[in-house]
């Protein structure tokens, strides 16, 4: 097939890792990819989506991937499809899931599927009336897009009335927080599952616990993500059925009734309170580094899954996982996440080991090439991939792996999967 992937991070990187193991014969595009992607098949630069849909047209491709969240909230699905051009990923009425949290908010209340008790509003009398009726913690968050700095955990009615005015005025989301939800907080452990959806029919993927903080024990300021593994022993058989029967079901329902069926990754952060899986929020689009440790984990054809998603077809096909456990942790750039760092080269060893060389891999994100040396140019620079028949076999690979790649000011958590161990 000939295949294009639209992003440029590590989670982008492992799909096409990931079909490029699959067969040979798959000829990848990135669309604008990173300095790494170009070892996997073409890096484009087209930023404009109409020319990006005439280009593949014209080139007669098969299938489009789309990573991250930004072109499927600006409609890049719909633009696409408007060109009979197959691609995997929500339309931008269903990427509001992920777009608007008073959306979300809205259709989790409508269709009854679990969450967290809360208001959506844009006045203050009302959020300050509705926050003085819940107990501290008080949970506030910005309605729209604030790369995940919108939301604010106080720690007393106070906080929470600070944060809601400086939201509504404007001050700290500017337009993003112009209508906030305020709700209860809820108590328990976090994870993500996530769902392959064709509007009418899903696949479940392994569980995958992430690691936003920077520093080891949960220390330091909230990240993208600086690890995870998959799958994750704290979820057991009843969880995934409610996830499924209570969460994922009705939310396919409730979209196609809505006008806006659910194609692409419904990722859902979810709280499990008491054994009670509870939604926190929807995002449209593949976790990163969940993608990384979910795609080594796949054994049947992962191009396949997204070509039969994309055509409404993935009734027809039956995704396989193997038994084993993945283990990503990600190395940041010095200045990793206040701001860039100075381009530092990438020292990746040659691998001698047997073991490594078969159970581990990098998948590249904030990259560049030059001369054929790689730079670490970004915030978050690269995964260290580590597979095993248990957890604890996963990440000892994983950190093994991390040992032969080095850059100046290279920082990483030392602790990914502590949970599971
Ligand atoms: P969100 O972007 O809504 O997932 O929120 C970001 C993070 O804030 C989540 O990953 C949780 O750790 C935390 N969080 C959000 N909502 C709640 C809640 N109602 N109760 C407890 N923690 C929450
Ligand atoms: N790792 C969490 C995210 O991608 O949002």
């Amino acid at each position: 097939m000939k295949i294009l992937i639209i992003g440029s991070g590590a989670r982008e990187y492992s799909i096409g890792l990931a079909i490029t193991k699959e067969a040979e014969s798959h000829e990848l595009y990135f669309n604008p990819g990173n300095g790494a992607t170009s070892n996997l098949g073409t890096n484009l630069n087209i930023k404009d989506y109409n020319e990006l849909a005439l280009y593949v047209k014209e080139n007669g491709f098969d299938l489009t991937i789309v990573g991250p969240e930004a072109p499927l909230v600006d409609g890049v699905v719909d633009i696409f499809r408007s060109h009979a051009l197959a691609i995997f990923g929500p339309t931008k009425a269903a990427a509001q899931l992920e777009g608007s949290k008073v959306y979300m908010k809205n259709f989790l209340a409508k269709y009854d599927i679990p969450t967290a008790k809360f208001i959506e509003t844009d006045s203050i009398e009302k959020a300050f009336k509705f926050t003085d009726t819940l107990q501290t913690p008080i949970v506030v968050k910005a309605d729209g897009l604030c790369a995940g700095k919108g939301v604010i955990i106080a720690q007393s009615h106070d906080e929470a009335k600070v944060a809601i005015s400086e939201m509504l005025s404007g001050k700290s989301f500017g337009d993003a927080g112009r209508r906030v939800v305020v709700e209860e907080f809820l108590d328990g452990y976090e994870l993500s599952m996530f769902a392959v959806c064709d509007g009418d029919d899903f696949i479940l993927l392994p569980a995958a616990q992430d690691h936003k903080r920077l520093m080891d024990n949960d220390q330091g300021p909230n990240t993208g993500g600086m690890g995870a593994y998959a799958p994750t022993p704290l979820v057991d058989d009843v969880i995934y059925e409610k996830v499924k029967e209570r969460i994922i079901r009705p939310t396919l329902d409730g979209m196609k009734k809505e006008g806006a069926p659910f194609e692409g990754v419904l990722f859902i952060g979810l709280m499990i309170v008491k054994g009670e899986p509870l939604t926190l929020e929807f995002n449209v689009r593949f976790g990163d580094p969940e993608c990384e440790i979910l795609m080594p984990l796949m054994t049947s054809s992962v191009s396949d899954m997204f070509l039969k998603a994309a055509t409404n077809r993935l009734g027809e096909i039956k995704v396989e996982f193997s038994k084993q456990f993945a283990v990503g942790v990600v190395m940041a750039s010095a200045n990793y996440p206040y701001g860039s760092s100075t381009p530092a080269e990438i020292i990746l060893d040659e691998v001698h080991h047997e073991e490594i060389a078969q159970y581990t891999h990098v998948s590249f994100a904030g990259v560049s090439e030059k001369d054929g040396k790689l730079y670490a140019d970004g915030g978050r620079v690269l995964v260290c991939v580590g597979v095993g028949d248990s957890i604890k076999q996963a990440r000892d690979r994983a950190y093994m792996r991390c040992g032969q790649v080095h850059f100046a000011g290279k920082r990483l958590r030392t602790d990914i999967a502590y949970q599971a161990l």
